[in-house]
């Protein structure tokens, strides 16, 4: 394993106003999809950029400096924190998303047997992962977020898109999209390179590496995480369901610095990591997956838009509730993603607006 030191690079580089020009993001519209196999090939043809560049709850405007302000003043915190929380629950049981039984579910489990092979104990946590994230004292690092990572995603699809008949049919198109995204492009940029290792920085419990799994059977999958709880869960949930082709295996270390073997993955998927990051780390993923891709490889990234016209239309409320528990979203909507792919040395950088809420970023190591 290779070791590597962490540069300081200056986030502040890339927090350059954003020009309409700079940006080339692109709607995935109904003729725009591919078929493929797994969650896919359903499409939605009104995916909508909002007037800005960004929402102005988010960055360095008044409004977002004012619930910056209201946020970090503590006994109005903790109201927040706790609404947000009940906010999350109520909305996903209303969808059908069974919260407190997934959640017992695992509790009740033999999940905590997994700890010991999985957990690094050499392993430095960034600062910014000892945060509170998501109305959770311990952030990530708890039996309880982890308990409930699962629910909270489905929760998310859900809201994503609230017409959907099913988790199912959200699962669908969010994830069917972005699946069809790195599809595509490894299709049209990477085309003889074969998908055999696939790599999902910021797996969590494994959603997202099962859906990347299902898409590729034929692949290896590494699920790398800096949460060894939520891991136990992955691990937990892959060892129960044997219906899989693939090969898995799940490491806890920092996505920044793996450790890992330069040039090893044809794919490195990072999804939905980088609004809990800030800028500094999301520089540092993304010149850690370059490095660990082979040449020819697909990097993709997907995760809230900031040009998503739901997105910039939230209600108060909502924002700010989504904000008290989402510390580096400020920085996360601030920074030119595209600039820091193409810093990295990734080329064909490409951004498709996925769902009504997400982009999803996809690039190539140049051979
Ligand atoms: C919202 S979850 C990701 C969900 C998952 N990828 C999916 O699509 O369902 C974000 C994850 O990123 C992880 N994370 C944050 N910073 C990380 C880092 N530097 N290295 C590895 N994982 C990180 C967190 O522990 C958390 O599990």
């Amino acid at each position: 394993m290779a070791l590597c030191v962490l540069p300081p690079p200056p986030p502040s580089k890339y927090y350059t106003t954003w020009r309409k020009s700079a940006m080339t993001v692109r709607m995935m519209t109904a003729s725009s999809g591919g078929g493929g196999g797994g969650a896919g090939g359903q499409l939605s043809s009104s995916y909508e950029e909002g007037k800005l560049e960004r929402p102005n709850w988010s960055g360095q405007t008044p409004l977002s400096r004012l619930v910056g302000a209201l946020i970090s003043f503590k006994p109005i915190y903790s109201v927040l924190k706790l609404g947000a929380r009940q906010v999350l629950i109520s909305t996903a049981e209303k969808k059908n998303v069974p919260w407190r039984e997934m959640t017992k579910e695992i509790l009740e489990s033999d999940v905590y047997e997994e700890m010991e092979s999985i957990q690094n104990m050499s392993i430095i946590y960034p600062d910014y992962y000892l945060n509170p994230f998501h109305a959770y004292d311990e952030g990530n690092l708890s039996w309880l977020a982890a308990a409930e990572a699962e629910a909270a995603t489905s929760s998310m699809m859900r809201r994503t898109i609230p017409d959907a008949s099913s988790l199912e049919e959200a699962n669908e198109i969010v994830r069917g999209n972005w699946l069809n995204a790195i599809e595509q492009h490894h299709q049209q940029y990477s085309g003889n390179l074969k998908i055999r290792d696939i790599l999902d920085i910021g797996c969590s419990v494994g959603v997202s590496t099962r859906f990347l799994a299902d898409k590729f059977p034929s692949a290896k999958l590494t699920g790398l995480d800096l949460s060894p709880y939520f891991l136990a869960v992955a691990k937990y949930k892959e060892k129960k369901s044997h219906q899989r082709s693939n090969s898995f295996q799940w490491i806890h270390a920092n996505g920044e610095c793996t450790g890992l073997d330069s040039q090893s993955f044809d794919i490195v998927s990072v999804s939905y990591v980088l609004h809990e990051c800030p800028a500094t780390a999301t520089i540092n993923l993304v010149n850690e997956s370059f490095r660990l891709l082979r040449p020819g490889g697909t990097f993709v990234v997907t995760d809230n838009s900031p040009k998503s016209r739901k997105l910039q239309e939230l209600s108060p409320v909502l924002f700010t509730l989504m904000k008290s528990t989402e510390p580096f979203l400020d920085e996360y909507y601030l920074l030119d993603l595209e600039k820091v792919v193409k810093d990295a040395g990734f080329v064909n950088v490409q951004i498709i607006l996925t769902d009504p809420r997400h982009r999803t970023l996809t690039a190539t190591v140049p051979y």
